[in-house]
């Protein structure tokens, strides 16, 4: 079989994944993914163990293991780790996944289309609660950074257990660690929210950052900057734009939305988490993924 064959390129058999936020959404595929195409054991950490259990049940017997985590806490999140060191000797690939939109956070313009006061603006905003914004930051940013902490001795264990290098033999990819970031991150009107936007402009630094300070340590660190996927989280503003079926299909959007009409797909998802964590994505480090349709790169619109 020739090494330029997909099943090569694509192979992520045997590995093992920590995903947190693999109770739904995009943590869900995420989990589906590999776990269908041969993964050995993948690991999904959230707070609702009714929702990692019906992940399990989405995909093969056996392989998707939930373990309840509240990744703002560290005390849960070490015993997480514990939970997960019962069952296997290191892990492949941790997914920071987890995430919270929070309060809506921005001035919108009133119903009759005209523009709020600088004073109603500032009454909108003020009222909020500082700790609603301080919770967005705690499990998307605070969350993320901790769980990289946590699971570093299994991902450790893991470029250990790597053969040895052969000449002219393509080495196995060293440990990863995958963080959820969002376009949320780049652009200053997606989604909703001011904590929402600085939570992922901040996970954004956050892989550079650690990406760079774990060079010596030979642990990757990539993001993920989805656009707009249909999740519990996008619900919404699915519902609020009207668009049925995910908004998986061309004409699902207006172009000035999302340059492509439609949404991310589950295949769009499934194929970027496959290619990032098998052999051919082993040379990627401290890079981010767009998956966006196109979003970033227009002028930003919203519903
Ligand atoms: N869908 C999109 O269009 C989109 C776009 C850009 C970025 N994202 C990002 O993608 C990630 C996944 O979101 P999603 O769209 O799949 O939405 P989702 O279905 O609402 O998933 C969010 C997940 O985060 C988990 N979570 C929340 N608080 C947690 C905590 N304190 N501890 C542990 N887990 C926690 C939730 O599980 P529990 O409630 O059970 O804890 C849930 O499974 C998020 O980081 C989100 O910001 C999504």
């Amino acid at each position: 079989m020739s090494n330029l064959q997909a099943s090569n390129l694509f192979s992520v058999q045997g590995r093992v994944a920590v995903i947190t936020g693999g109770g739904s959404g995009l943590g869900r595929i995420m989990a589906r993914a590999l776990a269908i195409n041969g993964a050995s054991k993948v690991f999904v950490l959230g707070r609702r163990e009714d929702a990692l259990r019906e992940t399990a049940t989405q995909a093969p017997s056996g392989i998707v293991i939930p373990v309840q985590c509240d990744v703002t806490s560290k005390e849960s999140l070490e015993s997480a780790y514990s939970a997960v060191a019962a069952h296997t000797t290191h892990v492949d690939i941790l997914f920071a996944n987890s995430g919270i939109m929070g309060p809506k956070m921005r001035e919108t313009p009133k119903s009759d289309g005209s523009v709020p006061s600088l004073s109603e603006v500032r009454d909108a905003l003020f009222s909020i609660p500082m700790e609603e914004f301080t919770k967005v930051m705690d499990v998307n940013v605070t969350g993320a950074y901790y769980t990289a902490l946590a699971f570093l001795p299994l991902l450790e264990a893991a470029n250990k257990r790597r053969p040895a290098a052969q000449v002219g033999v393509m080495s196995a990819p060293t440990a990863q660690v995958i963080i959820t970031s969002s376009i949320a991150g780049f652009n200053r009107k997606v989604p909703f929210s001011y904590a929402y936007n600085v939570s992922k402009a901040a996970v954004t630094h956050l892989v550079k950052a650690l990406s760079t300070n774990l060079l010596p340590y030979h642990i990757r660190v990539n993001g993920i900057a989805p656009g707009l996927y249909h999740s519990d989280m996008a619900d919404q503003i699915f519902k609020d734009g009207g668009v049925a079926g995910g908004g998986v299909s061309d004409g699902s959007h207006p172009a000035s939305l999302i340059p492509l009409t439609r949404s991310g797909s589950e295949e769009d998802f499934a194929g970027l988490i496959i290619w990032m964590s098998s052999a051919s994505g082993g040379y990627i480090n401290g890079a981010m993924m767009l998956t966006d349709g196109g979003r970033t790169a227009s002028v930003p619109a919203t519903y």
